[in-house]
């Protein structure tokens, strides 16, 4: 297949990219590099793939990333509550302008596949977070950021029948950790675990609010086993990506990190914001697609320490690990 993968250059992106090279796919990418991640396209570049540097809001940009692609793996976007939260507009014309634009184009240019990223921050905050939540689970969205994915969710879906030729899935995945060449400290483990190792005092709040975690080379291998999968198990259908074990409170995941490296000074502290807290169940891929990530937290944690023991990110505190600036 020709798959456009938007986003390629991202931190899930790169990996997705680099599993559908090894799967014999020829690989396109569209990013609009918004991190600086000119290293990353290089090694794309290296990697035979076509690199496309534009935006998802640009017609034309879409028009030649999409033609004579028979698929799409929708990752490109303003990522995460707070970069949706400092620019609403931007965040609104890039995850929903852009994502509408490139799900009609597609539909127009004959792909045959779509599948876009979705997140598990759709279940927001559970009236009762101790019980799994499943795909069927009423969604409670308490952010901007999905908001808006949940609006892409069910675009993609409610207006599948009108792109009766394109199949599409989406894909809820955990909050994702470890380590990949386009790195993001912005995220729990990553964040917990660098700041930890640096010996830098560590504020949480919400020590208490259960969410799931995921290994990015795991998440990266669902999006390859969705293309490998025979369509009629992936059409209209939406699947959680993590493990039902890697539901963790903030404060296990202190304890993993802190059990690792012997120290850390950790301080717990009320405040009044990201009220996410969900426990997530992920059968459903696991028995229909035979999905069972390889990795946990504490792989995570090691991998990344091992990682910063080596010096391989130059300054961890670089802006450019983080989406937040
Ligand atoms: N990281 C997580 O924990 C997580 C969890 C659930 C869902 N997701 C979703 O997975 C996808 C990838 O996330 P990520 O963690 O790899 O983030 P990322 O920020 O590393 O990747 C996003 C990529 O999109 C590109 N991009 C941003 N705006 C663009 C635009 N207007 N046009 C073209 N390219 C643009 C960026 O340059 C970047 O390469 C996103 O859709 C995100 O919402 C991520």
């Amino acid at each position: 297949m020709v798959v456009l993968v938007t986003g390629g250059a991202g931190y899930i992106g790169r990996l997705v990219v680099r599993d559908l090279r090894t799967a014999g796919h020829e690989v396109r990418v569209l990013d609009s590099l918004l991190h600086g991640q000119e290293d990353i396209g290089r090694s794309l570049a290296d990697d035979g793939v076509d690199l496309i540097r534009g935006d998802v809001r640009d017609p034309a940009a879409r028009e030649r990333a999409l033609s004579g692609a028979d698929a799409v793996v929708h990752l490109a976007a303003i990522v995460g509550d707070p970069a949706c939260g400092r620019d609403p507009e931007l965040s609104q014309a890039v995850n929903v302008g852009g994502t509408r634009g490139l799900l009609d184009d597609a539909a127009r240019l004959g792909a045959q596949r779509f599948v876009f990223a979705s997140t598990c921050s759709n279940y927001g905050r559970m009236a009762d977070p101790t019980v799994p939540i499943d795909e069927d689970g009423e969604l409670a969205a308490v952010s901007l950021y999905a908001e808006q994915k949940v609006a892409m969710e069910r675009l993609l879906l409610g207006d599948a029948t009108q792109r009766p030729d394109l199949v599409p899935t989406c894909l809820r995945f955990a909050t994702i950790y470890g380590v990949a060449p386009r790195m993001r400290f912005d995220l729990t483990v990553n964040e917990f675990t660098r700041d930890l190792w640096a010996a830098r005092p560590l504020e949480v709040f919400g020590e208490q609010f259960w969410r799931p975690y995921v290994h990015v080379a795991d998440a990266a291998r669902a999006v390859a086993l969705v293309l490998a999968s025979p369509p009629q198990r992936v059409a209209g259908r939406v699947f959680n990506v993590g493990h039902s074990d890697e539901n963790h409170r903030k404060l296990d995941l202190v304890r993993i990190v802190t059990g690792h490296l012997g120290r850390g000074e950790v301080s717990y502290v009320a405040r009044d914001e990201d009220p996410r807290d969900y426990k997530v169940e992920f059968g459903r891929i696991r028995d229909e697609l035979g999905f069972v990530p390889e990795h946990r937290v504490p792989d995570g944690v090691a991998e990344i320490v091992a990682a910063l023991e080596q010096e391989r990110f130059g300054d961890p505190f670089s802006a450019r690990f983080s989406n937040i600036g």
